[in-house]
């Protein structure tokens, strides 16, 4: 029987007031059996503490790094918080940027010139970067925010709902890419947009990029308009994103194929399809049909200058944003960077969609504490390297990995294979990655590493072939069939160097319903209950003080095997002890997206990507838009705390 919506959202009885110590051991027991029968010495790790430590370490003792009290799922067209916290709207869809911009039309007219000077659609990565004073401390009052603009919403873009003509694609191409704008904070810790600054900027798809690193100006990077190989028109589908130490803001190109198209399948050329599923007849945006560039039967090599990781500096309008082509071509989610003990910048990104894998990226050269102009050619040359998960002696969800170098001439990646250079190995990561054998994975999206141990985490976040196709056959790090709830992986280089080959991982969690799948791994793991369950964890990031919020883009229907999950939501977790608590939950047909703090940690700004209910306007007639929320404590404290 399923539970009804008053049972799933039932607060969880188990009460840590006034029980001793063997009542909760007794109790960490009981739950374990009753709710993981399936899993029993599951999830025995390397990690400092076994499971029913963990479990045992939790009762105990409540996270001391979550202050808040946990919210019950919601079907609300609604930001639902914590008591003690508020929402307000940053900026939305349409909202005005640049000089000249007029304010939103909800009926849909405004123009693809208007569209340029306004906020992008669809608000996902993001980074803020405050600026400096005089005396080169920060400014914590004043700050610009880097923003991807992911796709469109042709429905409610154009009037007449869908790409009949030049003009509405130059409008979509106009929404997509990259906002910059100044932010100023207001009272409390509310901040506002500074429309007209001079800093403000937009990079759409018909913005000027520089192509850098091995493979720019090979031969198949150069097309009709660009015998260079080395300038492009635009970025899109701008996913995820990652931050520099040096100031650098990492913008993500994700689903790139979706853009192009050809009159014929005989005109797609085999690589792009096999490898990165361009199709003809592409339906959905139809550029192709309007604009010559996007239509691969006319510029075949086009394609190929998008997938990348694009490097943007936050605070120069005049700056050409560089795609970095040494961290790899795939459809990138985000870029986690970190600088290693040693020095090296080591960049770990996933590649979402089923069966991809998880790469990295380490430096060449060394980062120089203070020389930032110097800093910012790092990521024009290193190593790639692709990772390779096994299951380990008689451990379940956890094991070893090593990191397989993706380098000319070596790992077979030779001549006889198709390789011929480092830019032919670049350009066809995916082929490249397929020859040396990575482990398939359940759609890596976010990666972030806990700054408190190194840990790295990425969400893998569903994968409906996963054990069906013969090419994504069931693994230690991917151990469910159809697997519609996700699981998030972690792993630890070796001696914490994370430029070692090597590192053991296993599985921080895995969500699912102990509702409605009691006893088996589709009940998620130990951490997961009634009171926390969700499904398809998406994007993900650690605050300073080390608490992993978690986001999802999952299933909200609520029902079947996602009942009582409700919409999409965030959740955060204390990665110590292993607890798991929602902090908030979305409006109707949002997912949730994008993630930054103010460097106090006072402000968190989280995206509300694709709302489908009134959200954020609430009128009559009016349009749903994705915008920026900012999350503040009524009494001024850091969040989550
Ligand atoms: Fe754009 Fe993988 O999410
Ligand atoms: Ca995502
Ligand atoms: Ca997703
Ligand atoms: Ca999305």
């Amino acid at each position: 029987m399923k539970p009804t919506q008053s049972d799933v959202n039932a607060q969880d009885t188990d009460g840590l007031e006034g029980t001793g110590f063997d009542a909760l051991v007794d109790k960490a027991l009981s739950r374990r059996s009753l709710l993981k029968g399936g899993m029993a010495a599951g999830m025995l790790g390397f990690f400092s503490l076994s499971p029913m430590a963990q479990a045992v370490a939790a009762a105990m003792e409540p996270s001391r790094l979550m202050g808040f009290k946990a919210i019950k799922a919601s079907t609300d067209d609604a930001i639902v918080l914590p008591a003690g916290y508020r929402s307000s709207i940053l900026m939305s869809w349409g909202d005005p940027v640049l000089p000249g911009a007029p304010e939103f039309d909800h009926t849909g007219g405004n123009s693809a010139a208007d569209q340029a000077l306004q906020f992008g659609d669809n608000t996902d990565g993001m980074s803020l970067f405050h600026f400096r004073k005089a005396d080169g401390s920060l400014d914590m009052d004043r700050a610009m925010l880097a923003v991807n603009n992911e796709y469109t919403n042709g429905e409610h873009m154009l009037q007449h709902g869908e790409v009949k003509t030049a003009e509405d694609v130059a409008k979509l191409q106009a929404a997509h890419g990259v906002t910059i704008v100044e932010v100023r904070r207001t009272s409390g810790n509310a901040w506002e947009y500074v429309k007209d600054s001079a800093y403000n900027r937009r990079l759409h798809a018909n913005s000027e990029f520089m192509l850098t690193g091995p493979a720019a100006g090979h031969e198949l990077m150069k097309t009709a308009a660009d015998s260079s190989g080395t300038k492009v028109l635009g970025t899109i589908n701008n996913c995820a994103n990652g931050r520099t130490p040096w100031g650098t803001y990492l913008t993500c190109e994700e689903n790139f194929n979706g853009y192009f198209g050809a009159p014929s399948d005989e005109a797609v050329p085999a690589q792009q399809k096999q490898y990165y599923g361009i199709k003809a007849a592409e339906d959905r945006y139809r550029w192709w049909q309007h604009d010559a560039r996007f239509d691969v039967s006319q510029t075949p090599n086009e394609p190929n200058r998008f997938g990348w990781v694009v490097e943007i500096d936050p605070f120069d309008t005049a700056s050409t944003p560089m795609k970095r082509t040494a961290l790899g071509r795939v459809k990138h989610e985000n870029a986690d960077v970190l600088v290693n003990k040693d020095g090296h910048v080591v960049v770990y990104m996933g590649d979402d969609e089923r069966g991809e894998h998880i790469y990295k990226f380490v430096s060449k050269n060394k980062y120089a504490e203070g020389q930032d102009a110097v800093n910012r050619s790092l990521l024009e040359d290193g190593t790639l390297f692709v990772a390779q998960f096994a299951g380990g002696d008689g451990k379940e969800h956890a094991g070893t990995g090593r990191w397989i170098e993706l380098t000319f001439g070596k790992n077979g990646l030779t001549p006889e294979n198709g390789f011929n250079s480092q830019a032919e190995v670049l350009i066809h990561t995916r082929q490249a990655a397929k020859q040396v054998e990575a482990t398939t994975m359940d759609r890596p999206e976010w990666i972030s590493h806990n700054p408190n141990n190194g840990q790295v985490f990425c969400t893998l976040t569903n994968n409906k072939n996963r054990g069906k196709k013969d090419d994504q056959p069931l693994n230690a790090a991917n151990p469910r069939a159809e697997n519609h709830y996700g699981q998030i992986i972690r792993w630890e280089a070796k001696d914490g160097d994370h430029t070692a080959d090597t590192f053991d991982w296993d599985l921080y969690l895995l969500a699912g319903n102990p509702r409605v799948h009691e006893g088996s791994l589709y009940a998620g793991s130990d951490a997961i209950n009634a009171d926390n369950m969700f499904n398809s964890p998406d994007g993900l990031g650690f605050d300073s003080d080390g608490r992993l919020w978690i986001l999802t883009d999952g299933d909200d229907s609520n029902a079947g095997d996602f009942a009582g999950m409700g919409n999409n939501q965030m959740l955060c977790g204390d990665p110590a002890s292993g607890e798991i608590r929602r902090f908030m939950v979305g409006p109707v047909g949002a997912e949730v997206t994008g993630l930054t703090f103010s460097d106090d940690y006072k402000t968190m700004f989280v995206g509300i990507q694709h709302p489908t209910g009134g959200f954020p306007d609430y009128r009559d007639g009016g349009k749903p838009r994705s915008s920026i929320v900012m999350v503040t404590r009524e009494d001024g404290g850091v969040i989550g705390a």
